[in-house]
C-alpha cells in the first residue's frame, strides 16, 4: 500500500506541468511531449528474484545495476572527459554536452531533444535520490525503459549511428510498449502495465546487433579553432568490425555480452512462465577496471550497486577477458649463432577487434626469455607500478608512439595493439573533439575480416596495413635476440596483457583543471597497479 501511494505520487510530479517548467533554460517546446521514461525501481520488482535451480541468481534488474551501462553517467572517466572537453572547447560547452549524453545520459538528453532542447549534462552531476526526475534519470545511464522502447525504425542505417535511436514520442505512460523477444498473453500484459503503466509487446529487433550498434557505432565530431566542426572521427567502430567479419552471419553482440541460459527461466519472479532462451543482462564486456574503481570510490562517486555485486561483476569480466578473448603460441623457435628466434602468434576470439571501441583500450606483448640459470636476458612490454608500459614511446612522451612491429628486436621495442589518433596538424592527440584521423591503428583483427576490402572506418592504419602476418583473427611477431650459445636451454614466456584505460589516456586530461579531472586521475593513481589483466600466456623452452 505505501508502495502504492509513493508511486502515485511521483506520476502525478513526473507527468506535471510544474516539473516541465521547472527546467528554465530549454526553449518552449514546439510540441508537447510525454512522459517516456521511467527509473528502473519501476521494473525491477517484478523481473528480480530470479534463481536457477542450482542456486545461481539471474534477476535481470541484479545484473543490470552491477553493470558498466548502469554506470554510463556515473562513470568518473567519462565525467573527466566530458569536463576536459568543454574546457579545451569553451565556445562548444552547450553542443558538447549535447552530444556526449547522447549515450552516457540517453533518456533525459532524448527527451530534451524531442521537446526541442539539448541534452545538458553538468546540471546533472551533483543531483541526489531526491533530484527532479530528469536527474534521476540521467544517472542511471542506459536502463530498462531506454533499450525495451528502442524502436525498430531505421536500425542499422546510419541515421541511427551515434545515438540515432527512435523512440515513439506519442503515446503517453499507460500506452507504452516495452519491446521483447516473446509473446506475452493478455493477462500477463495486463498486469505489468497496471503496475508501470508499460505494456511488453514482442518485437525481434531487440535480439539484433542492430539495436546496440545504435550507440556502439560513434562517429565524433572535430572541432577546429572557434569550435567549429572540421571533420569527423569514426571513434568506437565495433559494429562495423562485426559485420566485416564471419560474426555476421553466426553470433548477434548480444549472444556474446548477454550470454543465453541453457535451461529455461521464468522472465519475473511473479506469474512467470518458464522460457526458452533467457539472456543474461550482465553486459560483460572488458572494463574491469572501472568496476573495480566504482567500488573503491563508491561513497564519493555516489554509487547504489552493492559491493559485493560490482565484485562478482568484475569477476565476471575479468573471467570472460581470459576465457573468451584470445589465444597465444610460440612456433619457430630455434637457438642459432648467438641468435634466440621465436614467434609470438596472438590470436583474436572476440566479435570485433581486439580491443575495440572506446580508444584509450590498449593489449600489448609482454616476452622475458631466461636462460638456463633463471637470468633474465631479455624482455620487451613489462608493465610498471603506475600503469606505463616499459619501451613504449607514447607513455614516455604525449608527441610520439610506438609503432606496429613486424619483428622485435630490443628491450624498448614493444608490440601495442592500439588505437592512436592526431589532430588536423598531425599532432598525436588523446583529445576526443580534437582528433581527425587515426595514424596506428594495429588492433588484432576479428575472424574473417579482410583487411584489403574493410570500409576506411574500420581500415588497419599504419605499417600493420603492409604486414602479410597481420590478417584476419591474427598476428605474428618474430623476437630476434642475442643470446649466448652456450647459457641455454632458453625458457620463452608470453603474455598479452590488455588495459582498458592507458596510462596515457588518464594523464593527458591533466592538460585541463577541474575536480572531476583532478578526483578521476587521483583514483587512476591509486589503482594503476591493478589496471590491466592478462589475456592469455604461453611458455615454451628452446634449445
Ligand atoms: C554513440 C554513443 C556515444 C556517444 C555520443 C559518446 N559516447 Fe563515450 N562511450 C560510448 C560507449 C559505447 C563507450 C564504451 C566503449 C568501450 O567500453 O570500449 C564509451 C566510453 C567512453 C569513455 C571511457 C569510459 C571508461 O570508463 O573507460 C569515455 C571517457 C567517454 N566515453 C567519453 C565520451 C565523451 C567525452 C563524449 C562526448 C564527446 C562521449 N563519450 C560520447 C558511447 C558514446
Ligand atoms: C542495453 C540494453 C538493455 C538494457 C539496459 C536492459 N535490457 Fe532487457 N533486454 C535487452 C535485450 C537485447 C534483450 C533480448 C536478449 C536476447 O534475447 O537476445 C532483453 C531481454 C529482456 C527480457 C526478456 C528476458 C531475457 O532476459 O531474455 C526482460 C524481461 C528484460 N529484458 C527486462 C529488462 C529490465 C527489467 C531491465 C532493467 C533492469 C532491462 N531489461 C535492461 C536489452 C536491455
Ligand atoms: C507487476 C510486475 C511487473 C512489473 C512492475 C514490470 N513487469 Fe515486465 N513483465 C511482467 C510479466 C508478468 C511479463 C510477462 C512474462 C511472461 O510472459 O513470461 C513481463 C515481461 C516483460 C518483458 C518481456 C516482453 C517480451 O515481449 O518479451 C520485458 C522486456 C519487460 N517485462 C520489461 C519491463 C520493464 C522495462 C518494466 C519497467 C518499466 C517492467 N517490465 C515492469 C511483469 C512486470
Ligand atoms: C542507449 C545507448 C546504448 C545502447 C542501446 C547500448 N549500449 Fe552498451 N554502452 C553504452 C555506453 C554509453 C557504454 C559505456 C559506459 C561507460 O563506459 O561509461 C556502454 C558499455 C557497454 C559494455 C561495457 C564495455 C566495457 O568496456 O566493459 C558492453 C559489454 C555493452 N555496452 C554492450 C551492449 C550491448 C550488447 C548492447 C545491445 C543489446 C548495448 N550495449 C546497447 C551505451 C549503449
Ligand atoms: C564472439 C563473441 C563476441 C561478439 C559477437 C561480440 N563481442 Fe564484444 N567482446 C567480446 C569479448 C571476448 C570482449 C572482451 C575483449 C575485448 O575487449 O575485445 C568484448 C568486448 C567488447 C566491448 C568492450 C571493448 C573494450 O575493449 O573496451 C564492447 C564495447 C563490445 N565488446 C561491444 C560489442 C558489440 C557492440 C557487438 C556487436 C556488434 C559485439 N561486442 C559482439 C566478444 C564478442
Amino acid at each position: 500500500m505505501r508502495r502504492t501511494l509513493t508511486l502515485a505520487a511521483l506520476l502525478v510530479l513526473w507527468i506535471s506541468p510544474v516539473a516541465i517548467a521547472a527546467q528554465p533554460a530549454d526553449p518552449p517546446p514546439e510540441q508537447p511531449v510525454p512522459q517516456m521514461f521511467v527509473t528502473a525501481d519501476r521494473c525491477t520488482p517484478c523481473h528480480n528474484g530470479l534463481v536457477t535451480p542450482d542456486g545461481s541468481d539471474v534477476s535481470i534488474g541484479a545484473d543490470w545495476q552491477v553493470s558498466i551501462m548502469a554506470h554510463s553517467a556515473k562513470d568518473p572517466y567519462w565525467r573527466a572527459s566530458v569536463r576536459r572537453e568543454a574546457l579545451a572547447h569553451p565556445e562548444a560547452r552547450q553542443e558538447i554536452q549535447h552530444e556526449c549524453a547522447a549515450c552516457h545520459m540517453p533518456m533525459s538528453r532524448y527527451r530534451a531533444k524531442a521537446r526541442g532542447g539539448t541534452g545538458r549534462i553538468f546540471e546533472h552531476f551533483e543531483a541526489g535520490p531526491q533530484a527532479p526526475l530528469a536527474s534521476r534519470l540521467a544517472n542511471e545511464g542506459v536502463a530498462c525503459t531506454m533499450c525495451h522502447q528502442i524502436s525498430p525504425e531505421g536500425l542499422g542505417t546510419e541515421e541511427s549511428f551515434t545515438g540515432g535511436f527512435e523512440v515513439d514520442r506519442s503515446e503517453p505512460l499507460g500506452q507504452r510498449p516495452i519491446y521483447g523477444p516473446f509473446e506475452v498473453d493478455a493477462g500477463r500484459r495486463r498486469l505489468m502495465r497496471s503496475a508501470s503503466e508499460f505494456e511488453p509487446e514482442q518485437g525481434q529487433h531487440v535480439q539484433g546487433s542492430e539495436l546496440c550498434a545504435s550507440c556502439h557505432t560513434l562517429y565524433t565530431h572535430t572541432l577546429g579553432p572557434g569550435g567549429e566542426v572540421v571533420g569527423e572521427l569514426p571513434e568506437q567502430m565495433p559494429y562495423l568490425e562485426w559485420r566485416h567479419s564471419a560474426y555476421r552471419e553466426t553470433r548477434s553482440c548480444q549472444s556474446c555480452h548477454m550470454p543465453a541460459l541453457d535451461d529455461p527461466m521464468p522472465l519475473t519472479g511473479v506469474l512467470g512462465l518458464e522460457r526458452e532462451g533467457f539472456s543474461r543482462h550482465v553486459f560483460r564486456g572488458g572494463n574491469f577496471f572501472m568496476l573495480r574503481m566504482l567500488n573503491r570510490f563508491r561513497d564519493d562517486i555516489g554509487v547504489d550497486a552493492s559491493s559485493a555485486g560490482l565484485m562478482e561483476s568484475h569477476r565476471r569480466t575479468a573471467e570472460h577477458l581470459r576465457s573468451s578473448s584470445a589465444r597465444l603460441r610460440l612456433e619457430e623457435a630455434a637457438v642459432e649463432g648467438g641468435r634466440l628466434g621465436v614467434d609470438v602468434v596472438v590470436e583474436n576470439l572476440a566479435g570485433h577487434k581486439l580491443p575495440t571501441a572506446y580508444p584509450s583500450r590498449r593489449a600489448w606483448l609482454h616476452v622475458v626469455i631466461r636462460d638456463a640459470d633463471g637470468s633474465v636476458v631479455f624482455e620487451s612490454g613489462a608493465l610498471e607500478a603506475d600503469g606505463s608500459i616499459a619501451g613504449n614511446d607514447n607513455d614516455a612522451d604525449p608527441a610520439r608512439y610506438e609503432p606496429h612491429h613486424q619483428r622485435i628486436e630490443t628491450p624498448d621495442q614493444v608490440q601495442i595493439y592500439e588505437a592512436i589518433m592526431v589532430d588536423p596538424n598531425d599532432e598525436v592527440t588523446t583529445g576526443l573533439l580534437a582528433a581527425i584521423r587515426f595514424v596506428k591503428d594495429n588492433r588484432i583483427l576479428p575472424r574473417g575480416f579482410d583487411k584489403a576490402t574493410a570500409h576506411e572506418d574500420i581500415a588497419v592504419q599504419g605499417a600493420a596495413g603492409a604486414d602479410g602476418d597481420f590478417t584476419a583473427s591474427r598476428d605474428r611477431v618474430r623476437y630476434q635476440v642475442e643470446v649466448s650459445d652456450d647459457a641455454g636451454p632458453f625458457e620463452v614466456e608470453a603474455e598479452l596483457i590488455y588495459q582498458p584505460i592507458a596510462f596515457r589516456w588518464a594523464h593527458n586530461l591533466r592538460q585541463q583543471e577541474a575536480p572531476e579531472i583532478e578526483r578521476f586521475i587521483s583514483y587512476y593513481e591509486a589503482m594503476s597497479e591493478v589496471s590491466s589483466e592478462i589475456l592469455a600466456r604461453t611458455s615454451g623452452t628452446v634449445r
